[in-house]
């Protein structure tokens, strides 16, 4: 069943889902995403559905449908794209394949004022997106909108307060998106939500939930476990809960000490810090790989935990044992949407993998955030008292600076001949040097591993519109090719030297040291809260032989899903390059400018 008088998603696999259900959220109303296909029994109680876009063509076979009988449930209905496609095939309209297809910004004209449209202009921009379009209307609709090549960009049946819109009311590229989202909001009278007082709200569940038993956190370091943990303090008490934060020495700088002092003012102190760095860079010594990095960096803090646990006497938190695993895990993180249920490659999340699955089956998990979002989480960990640079901090990903700290096996010889297999590169018309690394990228549903590429120019630090370009159309006609970069240290073309390494308690430092100078220069030009991320990124050869090199990676993103580049401007660039270019070492640095895809956010 759903929460009573919540706003209901039904996902036909958009990518946009949890974005329409965040904003519904945040203009008050309680949301939910369900898979398309839902029953109407189950959606009994909810104040109205919204029906998502997604990729596919309604008329198509396999392609999602909902329950029509959520037609004959009496509350509100809103279609975008898919969703006004679907509810116009259902109700005995027509969709076909449109004579010219529309991506992009589109003027549309209203022709009517519907109550999803109330008192906005007669003519505005919308963002449309698709190939098929309606060709009939339903019988008891009319038209609402209409632009130059889409005849029923929008319709409407008053009566039954159902609606469809052919364009993405959810983007910020709609004009006046958000006020046809809060009309539609308006009219199905939602139960009223809110992040206030959740701690109040959830905290007799919480209870219910742990009876007499006690919590045993993993605290990771980011924001959700913190938030978590601050939460179960305050509704259980200190001594009902206890924290373990492993110091893999692969954290940023001052990041243990910060969360520390943040719990201090609290009174919790009930978090036990294990410093097992050590470990860790033994365990990562000679390892090269980034799939391999990564699983020895998970096993390793399994090992650790296990052996906390087991020497605090809380192992085995099988039933009866008093004890249960907390978890940060947040809304998105437990919702199947129709994107990834449709998808071939799921990506399990690790608070989902199989062994944690069993013991939530057996009620041994409580996960006290699963219920909000990313923004949510914050505001309420600045209502526990957590300090505001901390919870909006910018994600950080599990196996911290382990993905970021580039690894090379091969000598400077080997590589050489490495560099010579990249091919095409001739094409490309300003000065540039294939790079001696490979890092991993996205194209399609595939991941793919290889070279980088930087451009050279005589202003290093002004990015142009020409290379913002190149940063697009080189990983499309070179197959070898999935990043371009900006050198922003040097105005041409330079010999790199790799030194073969793995990851180091003195790489690590190094790092950390050019992360921390990031922070504080984007903090100083107040663009902190602009940038959703920043991965610093530290590569294993330099223009002289034993240096290394540092990569910036600003990006901008709403859900880290697609990203493009964020263009920082000259002089706040030329001060982060000249400040690292002090750390002994380093003597070369880049700007990332692509965009995901063809990049992802971290290089591994
Ligand atoms: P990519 O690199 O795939 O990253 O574009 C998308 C988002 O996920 C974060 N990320 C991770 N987070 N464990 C995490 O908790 C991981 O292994 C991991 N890998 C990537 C990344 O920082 C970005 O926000």
């Amino acid at each position: 069943m759903v929460h009573p008088g919540s706003i209901v998603i039904l996902d036909f696999g958009g990518q946009y889902a949890h974005l329409i259900a965040s904003r519904v959220r945040r203009m008050g109303a309680y949301s939910e995403i369900r898979v398309a296909e839902t029953s109407a029994k189950e959606l009994k109680g909810a104040a109205g559905i919204i029906l998502s876009g997604g990729p596919q063509s309604v008329y198509e076979q396999g392609s999602p449908q909902a329950d029509p009988k959520i037609l004959e449930l009496g509350i509100p209905i809103l279609g975008l794209c898919y969703g006004h496609q679907w509810l116009a095939q259902t109700m005995g309209g027509k969709v076909s394949p449109g004579k010219t297809k529309e991506y992009g910004h589109t003027m549309i004209e209203r022709t009517g004022e519907p109550a999803i449209f109330q008192g906005l202009p007669k003519q505005f921009t919308v963002w449309m997106s698709h190939g098929d379009e309606v060709s009939a209307l339903p019988k008891g609709f009319v038209t609402t909108a209409s632009s130059k090549v889409c005849q029923f960009a929008a319709m409407a049946d008053e009566s039954r307060n159902i609606y469809g819109v052919q364009f993405h009311i959810e983007v910020t590229h709609t004009e006046h998106g958000m006020d046809i989202l809060k009309k539609f909001v308006g009219i199905c009278a939602p139960a009223p939500w809110g992040i206030t007082s959740y701690a109040d709200q959830v905290g007799a569940e919480i209870k219910k939930e742990v009876g007499d038993r006690k919590v045993f956190m993993l605290v990771s370091g980011g924001v959700d476990s913190t938030v978590a943990f601050t939460l179960l303090n305050k509704v259980l008490g200190a001594e009902r809960v206890q924290g373990l934060l492993v110091d893999t020495g692969l954290m940023r700088k001052g990041e243990i000490k910060q969360i520390e002092s943040a719990f201090r003012p609290l009174k919790i102190t009930n978090l036990h810090v294990e410093d097992a760095s050590d470990e860790f860079f033994k365990n990562l010594e000679g390892i090269v790989d980034p799939e391999e990095k990564r699983k020895i960096i998970g096993k390793t803090f399994l090992d650790v935990q296990a052996r906390v646990a087991a020497r605090m006497g809380l192992s085995g938190s099988g039933p009866g044992s008093g004890w249960l695993l907390g978890q940060g895990t947040i809304y998105p993180d437990t919702i199947e949407t129709g994107g990834t249920k449709h998808a071939d490659h799921i990506k399990t999340h690790h608070n989902r993998v199989d062994a944690i699955q069993k013991m939530i089956e057996k009620g041994l998990v409580i996960e006290p955030l699963k219920e909000l979002y990313k923004d949510e989480v914050r505001i309420l960990g600045e209502e526990l008292g957590l300090p505001h640079d901390l919870v909006w901090r910018h994600p950080f990903p599990g196996p911290g600076l382990g993905v970021r700290i580039l690894c090379i096996q091969m000598s400077d010889e080997q590589m050489k001949s490495e560099k010579l297999k990249v091919k095409n590169d001739e094409n490309i018309s300003v000065p540039h040097v294939v790079l001696p690394i490979r890092s991993v990228g996205v194209q399609g549903d595939g991941r793919t591993y290889r070279h980088a590429i930087a451009l050279f120019s005589h202003h290093p630090c002004t990015v142009t519109s020409e290379q913002k370009a190149l940063a697009t159309s080189i990983p499309n006609s070179n197959k070898d090719i999935n990043r371009v970069l900006l050198c922003t240290s040097h105005d041409h073309p330079q010999e790199f030297h790799v030194s073969p390494a793995s990851i180091t308690r003195d790489r690590a430092d190094l790092l950390r040291e050019a992360d921390a100078i990031v922070s504080d220069e984007v903090r100083s030009a107040d663009l902190y809260s602009d940038i959703w991320q920043f991965p610093v990124v530290l590569l294993p050869f330099g223009a002289k032989k034993g240096n290394e090199s540092i990569v910036l990676r600003p990006i901008s993103s709403t859900d880290a899903m697609t990203a493009n580049a964020f263009i920082l401007d000259e002089g706040v660039l030329t001060k982060i390059t000249k400040r690292i270019l002090t750390l002994p070492g380093i003597d070369t640095i880049f700007l990332d400018l692509t965009n995901k895809p063809p990049g992802t956010i971290e290089w591994e």
